[in-house]
């Protein structure tokens, strides 16, 4: 509610303060996805510093902020020329989506009638939202059951005519394998097709773990036939959010990527992104990281997050009931249960510890497991996150799979979502055990509103009364197996239902 008079800056502090309490925390390594920690505080601040310095300067207009043409000119430089083109042009933008809608738009808009996206089943869901906004079509591709990269003779028979742009991840999200690009972008450039490397992920990584032994294949702009590659300042470059780069083979790719309007009375428009007015914050507050860390920083910080996964992986496969998925080539790793060790059950009890693992549901054959990010900060604690796993797998073992209640994915999926109200969507899922009201959140203190995997708030689900109540690690976790287990068991379109509900009713 805005107040009638202003209050001091001290109250709102203290009230932003309380609010956080019942987040998850960003900094220490117990939150195993959505934030990165270096371990090194002086570097965030820098962040942080430079971040508000620049925090009204509006990107909407180069000519009127020198200042951020400077900044940008510096970040995709350092880009370019850690991604095997020096000098190649760029774009800075909000994240790996809007990068990646560019992405899409400069390649449908290089080629007019072409409208095809040709989409390994493990990259990310940023290219089907590219898609839907930018009226396109998905073609999936399936990728190998066993090592997860894309199949390449499935993506060289998918495209066609029709197909504006072939992408390849480095590495995807799901199990962090690099798919093979040089094999795909020679793919498109036989067939005169666009070739996108989504290395959102990867970029600011995967040069610094190479340096530090590990094999990474060709991935980037030096491979032929890559013509745009995105990579995210906010990951592993450790900036705060709001920071991504594209880089394009050429500026006429660029151009393509660019929007601009004078069809008003108004100013005129010239957009590199998609959003107009911007704050230059996130961009200096990404430019103070990269110049805080230096390319030494950048490398010691690899050395033990590559450290940090190969003992993660290691200690994981000996744990009884649980396995990795592939072979962790970068810095993420998914581990998947068994008949008897339930992964969803593991992640709450590991929540119940203090430690939050991502869950991921099946999809296209993959199986459901955890996903863990590693960082910076991951190699002080990775005994101890070993410890939680081992103890949450015996844990989970000893409570069984979690149940699906008989009928319920069925009827769900026969649900007309759209003939039901918000309230109604509410009740019913009231009836069958998962608390979606407005009270579940914003609940300051209890510790139980984190986010997981699945769009869902832990305060989602039911039994969760036994918090940790100190409001300041992750909550107790004490529902999230079953609606999970009952997400897992329906189609795609249905979760996606589901979720948007959810969302929805979040903010009632
Ligand atoms: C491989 C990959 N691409 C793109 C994205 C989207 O990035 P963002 O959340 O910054 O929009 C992600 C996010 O995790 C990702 O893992």
């Amino acid at each position: 509610m805005l107040p009638e008079y202003g209050r001091p800056v001290n109250d709102l502090l203290a009230e932003l303060t309380a609010l956080k309490a019942a987040d998850l925390p960003v900094r220490g390594g117990t939150v195993t996805a959505y934030v990165y920690d270096t371990g090194r505080p002086e570097v965030h601040d820098a962040a942080h510093r430079a971040y508000a310095e620049m925090l009204e300067v509006n990107m909407l207009d180069p000519t009127a902020f020198p200042s951020m043409v400077a900044l940008e000119r510096q970040v995709v430089a350092a880009a370019a020329e850690l991604l095997g083109r020096p000098g190649a042009p760029g774009i800075f933008t909000s994240g790996g989506t809007e990068s990646i809608m560019l992405a899409v738009k400069a390649a449908r808009d290089a080629r007019p009638g072409a409208t095809r996206v040709v989409l390994p089943v493990t990259a990310h869901p940023a290219f089907h939202k590219a898609a839907h906004y930018l009226g396109m079509e998905i073609v999936p591709v399936p990728v190998d059951p066993v090592t997860f990269r894309a199949s390449v003779p499935a993506v060289e028979a998918a495209v066609d005519d029709r197909t504006a742009l072939v992408v390849a991840s480095a590495p995807s999200y799901p199990q962090g394998v690099v798919d093979p690009v040089e094999e795909i972008a020679a793919i498109a450039a036989s067939r005169g097709v666009l070739c996108h490397v989504d290395a959102c992920v990867g970029g600011w990584l995967l040069p610094w773990l190479r340096e530090a032994g590990a094999a990474v294949p060709p991935f980037d702009l030096g491979v032929p036939g890559v013509t745009s590659i995105s990579c995210d300042l906010h990951k592993y470059g450790y900036a705060p959010k709001g920071a991504s780069v594209l880089l394009f083979r050429d500026a006429g790719l660029r151009r393509r990527a660019y929007f601009a309007s004078a069809a008003w009375p108004g100013y005129t428009i010239i957009n590199a992104t998609v959003q107009s007015s911007r704050s230059a914050g996130p961009l200096a507050g990404a430019w103070a990281t990269l110049q805080s860390l230096g390319r030494e920083g950048y490398r010691e910080l690899g050395r033990t997050t590559l450290e940090a996964t190969r003992r993660l992986a290691e200690g994981i496969r000996a744990i009884p009931g649980l396995r990795v998925l592939g072979e962790p080539e970068t810095s993420l790793v998914a581990v998947a249960g068994s008949p008897e060790v339930d992964v969803f059950v593991l992640a709450d009890e590991a929540r119940r510890l203090g430690w939050f693992l991502q869950p991921q549901l099946s999809y296209a054959g993959i199986p459901a497991n955890l996903h863990i990010t590693v960082t910076g900060v991951t190699l002080s604690g990775v005994d101890a996150m070993l410890d939680v796993i081992a103890r949450s797998a015996e844990a989970a073992r000893a409570r069984g799979p979690a149940a699906v209640p008989d009928g319920l994915p069925e009827l769900i999926a026969s649900l007309d979502l759209d003939a039901l109200d918000d309230a109604t969507f509410a009740q019913l899922a009231a009836s069958v055990g998962i608390d979606l009201g407005p009270s579940r959140v914003g609940d300051a203190g209890t510790g139980d509103r984190g986010v997981d995997g699945t769009g869902l708030g832990d305060g989602a689900g039911p039994g969760d009364g036994g918090g940790q109540g100190d409001g300041g690690g992750p909550g107790d976790g004490g529902g999230m197996a079953a609606v999970n287990a009952v997400l897992d068991a329906l189609p795609a379109e249905t979760r996606e239902a589901i979720l948007v509900r959810f969302l929805s009713v979040m903010y009632a």
